[in-house]
């Protein structure tokens, strides 16, 4: 093995980072050399053009003009802030994820977002929003990389790229930026049905939160958690805000685009500068781990669906509280790297064909996005835990690595550190057994319920919320240019909800169609409804 730690740089202890931290006593060259001008260029006389010899204005402005780097795909638009989670020990008996043991306090950074606008993009607007949490665990990073609605669009990461196209602006005119509001979001979600849940959130209030601070935020995919003795359990995780689930008003959404682009993000910086740091209570629901992989006749893997909170309760299981602004957003809110696979012992994933999918889109994105393989190296992606990877070289190699044996087994370098670990503190794959079936392409029959949990949505909101969720769809509807994409989301709302779809149809100034197939038999859920949800003060 190979000595290969790299050492934390202060960004956890809010310094800046060591590394040309900017900090010498006069202004010099990037190689160190003292400055006399950087207000004037090198010319040949004061009315001469500059010559190529300025080596100091080349350097200045061609790092300039390289200062920028792609935004991110989805999910462009966030802030950020650094924060510690303390374990309840409330999940012992479940997961041996060292972070959740009682009183047990980890560093974090979150980064809060927007999915679809463009970075200089506004706050407010109509959309989903990302949780993306970085728990700096001394047995590895895990990241739990959340979103503010408890469900996703589709069920197979292959039709992201389909949903993204549709939702992002139109090819054409480059407008709009939010997710509502044109033909080919509508066109998408109306032709692929297991769209029509996510969507309803989304013309709830739930689209427009009041703030960061007032979100929950959800895993939304089932993962698998192993416990010391090696059983496991399935588990969606919850994010539970102290202050309550609170909403814009879609007036106070449209005027803040204008007035405040940025009130989210300003929202977050001053709380947390004024000392009222933002908390949550991290939860889990949990269910058996059976062959079929279901619960209460739900499937766990269909990132459609949820499992309601009547039928398997969210258990706290630690509290999150954001107590850092960044130092620099660019190092940190920009450069910050989230993966699925970020896993530590003791959490592990299931067969959801989405979150399968995003296993493998997080890191090749950042390959890019962060030129090359190096990008962990970066403070803010660095592990808190000690690391010894055997990996070399590549784009942007921060480390000087020792030692002349980068695999293993080998007898160069002082043996094996990989078997001298103490294999309890591993990560484990569970070994779970993959059935024996044939290859295909297909969906279980099982995800084909596309209606009953929007339905269960519509029917457990409140009069004033269902009111909002009427607007929304009459507003965003009427925008589309085309009248069939109308037509066709309104028989999608028909199988909903035929209250629903009257009061849109009106809206819209078209006639309410029959639905298509039985409405479904629900029993509202009054936690779905944000009236009156709250954390009980301590
Ligand atoms: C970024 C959540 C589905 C690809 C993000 C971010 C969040 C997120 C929170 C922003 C991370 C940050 O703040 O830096 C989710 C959730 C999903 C989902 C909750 C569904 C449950 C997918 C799928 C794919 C995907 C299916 C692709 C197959 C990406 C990519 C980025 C991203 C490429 C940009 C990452 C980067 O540039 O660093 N997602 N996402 N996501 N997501 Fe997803």
């Amino acid at each position: 093995g190979s000595p290969d730690t790299v050492t934390p740089t202060g960004l956890e202890t809010g310094l800046p980072p060591t590394a040309n931290s900017q900090q010498g006593a006069f202004l010099t060259t990037a190689q160190g050399a003292r400055l006399r001008d950087t207000d004037h260029s090198l010319k040949a006389g004061p009315r001469g053009p500059i010559l190529l010899q300025d080596h100091h204005f080349r350097e200045k402005i061609t790092h300039f003009d390289h200062e920028r780097i792609p935004e991110r795909v989805v999910h462009a638009r966030g802030t950020g802030a650094h924060g510690t989670f303390t374990g309840y020990g409330t999940a012992d008996e479940v997961t041996r994820a060292g972070f959740l043991a009682k009183d047990k306090e980890t560093q974090v950074f979150v980064r809060f977002s927007t999915v679809l606008g463009s970075r200089g993009s506004a706050d407010s607007v109509r959309d989903t929003r990302g949780f993306a949490t970085k728990f700096y665990t001394d047995e590895g990073t895990f990241d739990l990389v959340g979103n503010n609605i408890p469900v996703f669009f589709i069920q197979d990461a292959i039709k992201f790229p389909d949903i993204i196209h549709a939702a992002k602006p139109h090819p054409d005119r480059e407008i709009p930026q939010a997710q509502s509001a044109h033909d080919t979001f509508w066109d998408f979600v109306s032709l692929h049905t297991e769209a029509q849940h996510h969507t309803i959130w989304n013309m709830s209030d739930r689209g427009i939160p009041r703030s960061y601070r007032t979100m929950e935020g959800f895993g939304v995919h089932t993962f698998r958690l192993v416990n010391a003795a090696g059983e496991t359990t399935l588990a969606k995780f919850h994010w539970k805000p102290k202050l309550g689930v609170h909403s814009l008003e879609w007036e106070e959404a449209q005027m803040l685009a204008g007035l405040d682009p940025d009130f989210h993000r300003r929202d977050l910086y001053d709380a947390i500068e004024a000392g009222a740091f933002p908390e949550w209570e991290l939860g889990l629901q949990l269910f058996p781990d059976t062959p079929d992989e279901t619960f209460g006749g739900i499937d766990l893997l269909d990132p459609t669906k949820i499992v309601p909170e009547e039928l398997a309760p969210v258990q706290p299981v630690g509290r999150l509280v954001l107590n850092r602004t960044p130092t620099n957003f660019f190092a940190e809110t920009e450069q910050v790297a989230f993966h699925l696979g970020n896993l530590v012992p003791g959490i592990d994933v299931t067969n959801d064909p989405l979150l399968q999918g995003r296993l493998f889109s997080y890191l090749d994105t950042q390959l890019t996005r962060l030129a090359g393989p190096n990008f962990p190296q970066i403070p803010i992606n660095r592990p808190h835990a000690p690391v010894n990877d055997m990996l070399r070289d590549g784009f942007h190699q921060q480390a000087v690595h020792g030692g002349v044996a980068p695999y293993r087994p080998n007898s160069l370098d002082g043996g094996n550190p990989f078997e001298a670990g103490d294999a309890q503190q591993a990560f484990l794959d569970v070994p779970v057994t993959v059935t024996e079936a044939p290859k295909i392409r297909a969906n279980p029959v099982s995800f084909d319920d596309h209606y009953s949990q929007v339905r269960l949505f519509w029917q457990s909101m409140s009069p004033i919320e269902k009111e909002h969720i009427v607007r929304a769809y009459t507003f965003e509807l009427g925008k589309c240019y085309e009248q069939t994409i109308k037509e066709r989301q309104l028989q999608c709302l028909a199988n909903v909800d035929p209250v629903l779809c009257e009061q849109v149809a009106t809206g819209l100034g078209l006639p309410a169609p029959e639905p298509t197939q039985a409405l479904a038999e629900v029993t509202p859920s009054p936690v779905l409804s944000q009236i009156g949800e709250q954390w009980p003060s301590d």
